[in-house]
This record gives C-alpha cells, structure tokens and sequence, in this order.
C-alpha cells in the first residue's frame, strides 16, 4: 500500500532516475565547495537565524528587488511551495494548477485538503497558459492559482502579459497566483523580473538550485507581499523554526558569487542546447520544438510506447529520462540538458540507439 500522502515522481527520481548517463536531471550541474571558493573556515554552526539571518535575508532580496520584508527563506523551491500553499490554503478550497505540472505541487495541495482543479498547457500550443481556460476553471472558491515559469517540463516561458492577465482574473476572485521561479534566471539574457514586481497578488518562489547549481544548499525563498511574507515566517515556526547555519554561511558565500555563477550556467547550456537540438533535428521519431531556454526538453514519440523505450534505455544503454507519466504526459520524456557535455552528448547518442531499436521491434 502506498502511504497516504507521497510523490510517485520524486520517489522515482529518487530512486530510479540514476544511470550512467543521466539525462532524467533538471538542473545544472553540481558545484562544489571548492567550485564556489569556500572552505570549512567560512562556515560556524550556530548564528542569529530568527525571522531570516540577516546577510542572507538582504541578499535574497537584493536579487529579487524587494525589501527583506517581502521575503520569507526556505528551505528549497519544495518548502517554499509547501509553506506559501500551506498559509494560503485551507481545507475544501479549490486551487487551480496547470498540466501538466511538478508533481509534488498537486500532492501538496492535497495533502493541504485543497480541491485541486486543472488546467492545460498543450504541447501542440507551445504549452503556452491559455488565460480564458483559466478563467473558466475559477470560481469563488479559488484561492489559488500555481504555475511555474519556466514552466516544467516544457521550459516554456510565460511573457508579462499572460501574468497580469492571470493576476487579473485571480483578483476577480479574490485568489492568488503562485509562480515557482526555480528555471527562471536560466533565460539568462533576457531574464524578466520576478512576477512579484507585478502586484500583491502575486507569490514568487525560488532557489539556488537549479540554475545555481547549488541544491546541496536548500537556498530557497518566498516573495510576496509584507503582510503575507510575516504569517509565512510564523507558520514556519511549525515547521522548520531554525534552519542549518552552515548552510546559511555558505549561501551568502554564493549570493555573492552569483554572476559568476550564471555565466558557467549560461557556457555549460548553451553548449548543451546545440547538441540537443540538433539531436532533435535528427530525429524523425521525435515530436516537439526544442525550447529555447531552461534546462529540459520534453518531446513525444511519435512511435512506440514510452515505458518500453525507457526500459531498453536501461537495460542496453544504461541511460535515463523522465517518462512523461509522472508530468501526465504518457506519449513524452522529458530530457535534461543542465550536465556536463560530454555525458549529455554520449546520453543522446545513446537515446538515438534506443530509438532505433524501438523501432525495430515495430
Ligand atoms: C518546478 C519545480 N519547483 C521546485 C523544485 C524543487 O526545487 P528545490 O530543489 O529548490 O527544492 C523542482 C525540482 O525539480 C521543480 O522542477
């Protein structure tokens, strides 16, 4: 019997998602300690961590533009999603979430005792936010509406319009919107300011943990609105209370650090994002728009059953993606470009092998 509360994604990523090339990641190769230029002198294990340590708190909101008041620190993307669902939801309210989505986002809200209700971002659509489908799925029951930009597994990006469009239907109904920025800074160049810049209504979370490279730290945040980010930081004071100062010590370490930090993220995908497309190109099997930026590609098989490809990925090629199942994309995979280059290119060429065997077993 599986427990009653679980994430069948994040068990299988857990669990079943290492191969020798791995191409199942989402995020941008690990930095070490010496890659980020600290030592074990940088770090002490107790400070002043009450409501937010404070040379971290200024840095997170330095990044985002706001003041520390708008700010609430967590322990990764995953407890900043957990918290912000946790102070806005209560039992029997409906919360609308795009699909397909990261799963524990639609676990969370039910395990909250919120009505989870969706809708879709389409392949055939760019997995653009369609707003009028949106608008349809609302009702005076919505306190909440989730999406992430990028959007996992499309790496879609939703442009400043469609966010105040989603705003204003969300006011309409006295909701939020809650936008998990954990791929946003991996537009590099052109990378548009967090959504809480757009209003009160809006709820930004975020990390160092992919894009950064740095999950090891569990540097994530919340941006939203003071009054918002204050009950956060005591519903908190049930959960975690104290984070790990360590880890405190060596993310103020990489908030300072983090241009450089971006430009490696920025070589290391761009070289990436050559070969995955012209993998792509290559590929007749294979259906979808190489996204343009991000750290995942997700494409359908246009023959085959998913769950069979995987399989002679392992067992052959030692290689893995995501099966699209655990994004209720059954016909997709999703493929991670964040790892080193050399892998990556050696886990595509081994996925063409896959295919081709595929289709050979007809
Ligand atoms: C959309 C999204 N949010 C959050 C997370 C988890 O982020 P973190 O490691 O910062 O908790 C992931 C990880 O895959 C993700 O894809």
């Amino acid at each position: 019997m599986p427990p009653a509360h679980w994430s069948p994604y994040i068990e299988w990523a857990k669990l079943h998602s290492p191969g020798a090339f791995n191409l199942a990641t989402s995020g941008v190769k690990h930095v070490s300690l010496a890659e980020l230029g600290a030592t074990i002198d940088d770090v002490e294990l107790s400070g002043t961590s009450l409501y937010g340590y404070g040379p971290l708190l200024e840095r997170v909101a330095a990044k985002v533009g706001v003041s520390p008041a708008h700010v609430v620190l967590a322990a990764g993307t995953s407890m900043a999603n957990h918290l912000a669902m946790a102070a806005l939801l209560d039992p029997g309210d409906e919360v609308l979430v795009e699909r397909p989505t990261y799963e524990p986002i639609i676990g969370t809200a039910a395990y909250l005792g919120a009505r989870v209700v969706r809708f879709d971002r389409r392949p055939g659509d760019g997995f653009r936010i369609d707003v009028d489908a949106v608008r349809r799925a609302l009702t005076p029951r919505t306190k909440l509406i989730v999406i992430a930009n990028l959007h996992n597994p499309s790496s879609a990006l939703t442009d400043r319009a469609t966010l105040q469009a989603l705003g204003r239907a969300a006011e309409h109904v006295g909701a939020r919107v809650l936008v998990d920025e954990v791929y946003l800074d991996a537009v590099f160049d052109q990378t548009p300011p967090s959504c809480v810049h757009l209003g009160p209504v809006f709820v930004a979370t975020s990390s160092l943990t992919k894009v950064y490279g740095l999950s090891g730290l569990r540097c994530g945040w919340i941006a939203c609105e003071p009054r918002l980010a204050h009950d956060v930081w005591r519903l908190n004071d049930l959960f975690g209370n104290i984070p790990a100062h360590p880890a405190e010590r060596l993310s103020v370490i990489a908030m300072d650090r983090l241009p450089r930090l971006l430009a490696r993220a920025q070589a290391l995908l761009a070289a990436n994002r050559t070969l995955l497309d012209r993998f792509l190109a290559s590929r007749r099997d294979l259906d979808g728009t190489p996204p343009r930026f991000g750290t995942t590609a997700c494409p359908a098989l246009r023959l085959g059953e998913v769950d069979r490809l995987c399989a002679i990925l392992r067992e052959r090629y030692d290689t893995t993606v995501v099966p699209g199942r655990f994004f209720e994309l059954p016909g997709h995979i999703r493929i991670g470009l964040g790892g080193e280059t050399t892998p990556l290119a050696e886990g595509l060429r081994r996925l063409g092998a896959a295919l081709d065997d595929l289709a050979r077993e007809g």
